[in-house]
């Protein structure tokens, strides 16, 4: 498992979400209440950018926003239809300012 600097933690402060490519992978990174999560960005329902939903920071989970499927940001988990497969995580770990995503 290789770590890899994708942002810099500035750049997703708390409540927000961005999507970065990696390897023309595309990531999302979340930031529920302070911790920093990553999975595939693409909704696994159909094709949606996860980044650009809704963060909850209650339950830590993502909802979708083109049909309102809720992922959990820390296992990936489906929490609710029309989404039934899980998303792919990435392990998050912080050095200095930078996020890296284990790849
Ligand atoms: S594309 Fe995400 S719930 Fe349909």
């Amino acid at each position: 498992m290789t770590f890899v600097s994708v942002a810099s933690v500035h750049n997703v402060p708390a409540g927000s979400a961005v999507q970065v490519v990696v390897n023309g992978q595309q990531i999302g990174l979340f930031n529920c209440a302070g911790t920093i999560y990553a999975t595939d960005n693409i909704c696994t329902h159909a094709y949606a950018e996860l980044h650009e939903g809704t963060i909850d920071a209650d339950d830590c989970s993502i909802e979708c926003p083109l049909h309102g499927a809720r992922f959990d940001l820390a296992t990936g988990r489906a929490l609710s239809l029309p989404a039934i497969m899980p998303v792919q995580i990435y392990a998050v770990r912080i050095e200095g300012d930078d996020i890296q995503v284990a790849l």
